[in-house]
């Protein structure tokens, strides 16, 4: 039977997610994959349940979207050279993604995609939350959209966890490697089009995003301030429970997201790829 057949769509929200039910994403075919793409460059983030995959076949789905990349910060699982951990320990007190953001702004092209599989969760909590940054400029006044039409913001990992972070913060990231080595700084458009769906996009987020290009950080906070406030309406938002079997796909382009920290005393475990692909025009 054609795979295509038993496949159905559901939104999370009207704003933003869905879930792909009724495939096997080991065993899709081409018609059925494009519809899967086209989902996720329309809803920013697509989920789907119930998913047997070993890191081999998680792999060869992720690179159905494109070429992989890999962050040399976070630990790798063994054997491999792009399959990274995101673990939160029992004893932990902070976890990675704590915060709105999207992954790698603080490189020239930052990731296209990311991918996550759910290896270990805990009983209750660490959900993941997503943004629609098309959706958040949209609704922004005219006067608002076209300054920040005119404008570029500097994106760094320094303060987050690198050299310019606080000691405790560093700590927090046990397991990440190479922090002494994080200081990329990028400069990005505030406003991108979508190389997909054509739409404008809001791209600043509170963790990477220090200020705006030829802006002091004490000019840049109020604007940004407003901007957090503004994107963050909940009508902006998806929320997404994690079970055994889970994987999520988001757009870096479009979405920010946040992993929830509800779950102190037990330990919760991803594995994330990283996907490149044509950034923000
Ligand atoms: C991340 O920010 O990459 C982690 C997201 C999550 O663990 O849900």
């Amino acid at each position: 039977m054609p795979v295509l057949t038993s496949l159905h769509i559901k939104p999370l929200t009207t704003a933003i997610g869905s879930e792909i039910l009724g495939v096997d994403v080991n065993q899709l075919d081409a018609e059925t994959f494009e519809v899967i793409r086209e989902t996720y460059n329309d809803r920013g983030v697509i989920f789907f349940r119930d998913q047997h995959v070993d890191s081999d076949q998680f792999i060869a789905f992720a690179r159905r979207f494109g070429p992989l990349t890999s962050s040399k910060f976070n630990p790798k699982v063994d054997g491999y050279t792009e399959l990274a951990e995101v673990r939160k320990e029992e004893t932990d007190t902070k976890n990675i993604g704590g915060g709105w953001h999207t992954d790698q702004a603080f490189r020239d092209v930052p990731v296209m995609g990311t991918m996550l599989v759910a290896r270990e969760l805990p009983d209750l909590g660490g959900d993941t939350m997503w943004l629609n940054m098309a959706l958040a400029f949209d609704a922004l006044s005219e006067g608002l959209k076209q300054t920040l039409r005119g404008m570029r913001a500097v994106h760094s990992n320094a303060h987050v966890f690198g050299v310019k972070a606080a000691p405790d913060e560093i700590a927090a990231r046990r397991g990440m490697v190479n922090l002494d080595e994080a200081s990329n700084e990028a400069t990005h458009p505030v406003v991108g089009r979508h190389p997909e769906n054509g739409r404008e996009v809001l791209y600043v987020n509170p963790t990477y995003t220090t200020h705006f290009d030829g802006w002091t950080v004490a000019e840049s906070e109020p604007l940004l301030r407003f901007l957090y406030m503004h994107i963050t309406r909940p009508e902006f938002a998806c929320r997404f429970h994690w079970e055994e079997g889970s994987i999520a796909f988001w757009d870096n382009r479009q979405c920010l997201h946040y992993a929830l920290n509800d779950y102190h005393g037990e330990k919760r475990l991803m594995h994330r790829l990283m996907v490149e692909g044509p950034p923000l025009q």
